[in-house]
């Protein structure tokens, strides 16, 4: 057996790893192995291209890799649970970028085939757009800026316009095989990638973030094409694929076509942004911990809705003690966990894991709500728009559509947040107004903290 052929055979290892991983990462039970097969096969893959014959540069490889490994550890070490996705968005970013540039540089090598010269310009053209898109996702979830939808003037106009000159350039490259073209397509895409996800509002980014992370794959895959390399076309279109997957099991889970959240910005009528302000001048109820501790320890079914304010007060271990403290005295607790709580998927599965919630206790959405009407107690903690019956009622409402928590049937309502301020949508929620609902103002960790005493004591 050649050394060229070992290397393929050990490839074609990475690659099984690669494919059992993911299927590790589908259950929160197989995820960490799944995560350590993952970075098995990718170490693996990087020791066995050292063995690669003919390979140049080896000292500027090294120091790359030393470079990327100072970074990506302590930072992936350092992030906080909540800022995953833009965690995410950066490494992404850094992945399409540099499948663009091989292709680039591959590319200058000159006397390209057809095929090659396709590959180089689809790389390009993809991995370019998601750099810079990943680059305003990063921007938008980091607060570096607005959150907001941002529409330039004319920017349909401007996207068409951009459209034919990267269709253009892409003949220009195919025919001429022309780096020229190339580079300019890489800008163009460059600019592609920032017009696209700039109308993208900030609920919608993490859709957008799977998105541009299927695009990375697609680049990478494309990238192997050049290369000639098995395992980048195989890991790319694994990501691809993946990706791709994901962002439509988001989309359905906020029940909203993809098209919606990509584009909706661009053709948003008067009646969306009409919806948005319903709060006015109603009363809301707010209740001391202890008028909650009563209603807690006297429950017979309690139903905790967690979100993104559990994560950010990370409270998940004081409400499994308050969970624990309920259920010694004869309280069912279970957890409803709405698929997109949370800022990423599988978000709030994660956290409470963290705090050996255990799963049993873990029910599905459309496992919950039929259970709701004979609930005596939700406790909404840190959550909003995944509870937020104007996504059932309302029809003009920007998250209509989307399947909620029908936590408005249960007998009371007691809802865990800070202030009056809307969720990740930016809408009002009629809920925190209804009479069957108590507000307990306060981080959550702290209120669940004097909840826990509070039901101690009662
Ligand atoms: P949100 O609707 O964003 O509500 C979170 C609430 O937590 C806020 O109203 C906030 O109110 C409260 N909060 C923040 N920090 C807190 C703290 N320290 N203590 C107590 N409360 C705190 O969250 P959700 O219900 O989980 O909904 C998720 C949103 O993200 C949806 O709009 C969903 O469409 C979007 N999204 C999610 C995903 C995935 S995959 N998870 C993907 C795309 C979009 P205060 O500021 O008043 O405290």
């Amino acid at each position: 057996m050649s050394r060229v052929q070992a290397i393929e055979l050990v490839y074609l290892f990475c690659a099984v790893c690669f494919i059992v991983a993911l299927k590790g990462l589908s259950s929160p039970r197989s995820a960490r192995l799944g995560n350590i097969i993952g970075a098995v096969g990718m170490t693996v893959a990087v020791g066995a291209t050292f063995a690669t014959p003919g390979l140049h540069r080896i000292v500027l490889i090294i120091v790359a890799l030393v470079v990327g490994t100072a970074v990506g550890v302590p930072a992936a070490r350092a992030v906080k649970m909540t800022a995953v996705p833009q965690m995410v968005a950066a490494f992404n970013g850094v992945g399409g970028g540099a499948a663009a540039l091989v292709s680039l540089a591959e590319f200058d090598r000159g006397h390209a085939s057809f095929g090659t010269a396709a590959a180089v310009l689809f790389s390009t053209l993809i991995g370019a757009a998601s750099f810079t898109g990943s680059a305003i996702t990063f921007a938008k979830l980091q607060e570096l800026m607005t959150g907001r939808p941002v529409v330039l003037p004319r920017q349909r106009d401007i996207n068409v316009a951009l459209g034919v000159t990267a269709v253009a350039l892409i003949a220009w490259g195919l025919s001429d095989r022309s780096v020229t073209a190339a580079v300019l397509l890489t800008l163009v895409a460059g600019v592609m990638g920032v017009l696209f996800v700039l109308p993208v509002g900030g609920a919608d980014v993490p859709v957008v973030i799977s998105l541009l992370n299927s695009f990375t794959g697609l680049a990478v895959a494309a990238t192997g094409a050049v290369l000639r390399t098995t395992l980048l076309i195989v890991a790319g279109t694994l990501v691809g694929a993946s990706g791709t997957l994901l962002t439509r099991m988001m989309s359905q889970a906020m029940g909203r076509p993809l098209s919606n959240t990509l584009f909706g910005a661009l053709t948003a009528s008067a009646s969306t942004a009409a919806a948005v302000d319903e709060g006015g001048d109603r009363s809301v109820r707010t209740g001391t911990v202890d008028d909650v501790a009563v209603l807690l320890a006297y429950a017979q079914r309690v139903v905790v809705v967690p979100g993104y304010g559990l994560a950010v007060a990370q409270a998940q271990h004081t409400i499994r003690e308050l969970a624990d403290l309920l259920e010694s005295r004869g309280v069912e607790v279970i957890y409803g966990i709405h698929p997109v709580a949370g800022r990423m998927p599988g978000h709030m599965n994660v956290l409470l894991a963290e705090a050996n919630v255990p799963y049993e206790q873990l029910r599905e959405m459309d496992e919950v709500n039929p259970q709701l009407p004979q609930t005596d107690v939700v406790l909404v903690v840190g959550a909003n728009d995944v509870v937020n019956p104007a996504a059932r009622d309302s029809p003009g409402s920007p998250i209509y559509g989307m399947p909620i928590l029908n936590v408005d049937e249960a007998r009371a309502v007691v809802f865990l947040k800070r202030s009056m301020r809307p969720g990740f949508a930016g809408i009002d929620n009629a809920l925190l107004y209804d009479p069957k609902t108590t507000m307990l103002f306060g981080d959550a960790k702290d209120t669940l903290t004097a909840l826990v005493s509070a039901v101690k004591a009662a």
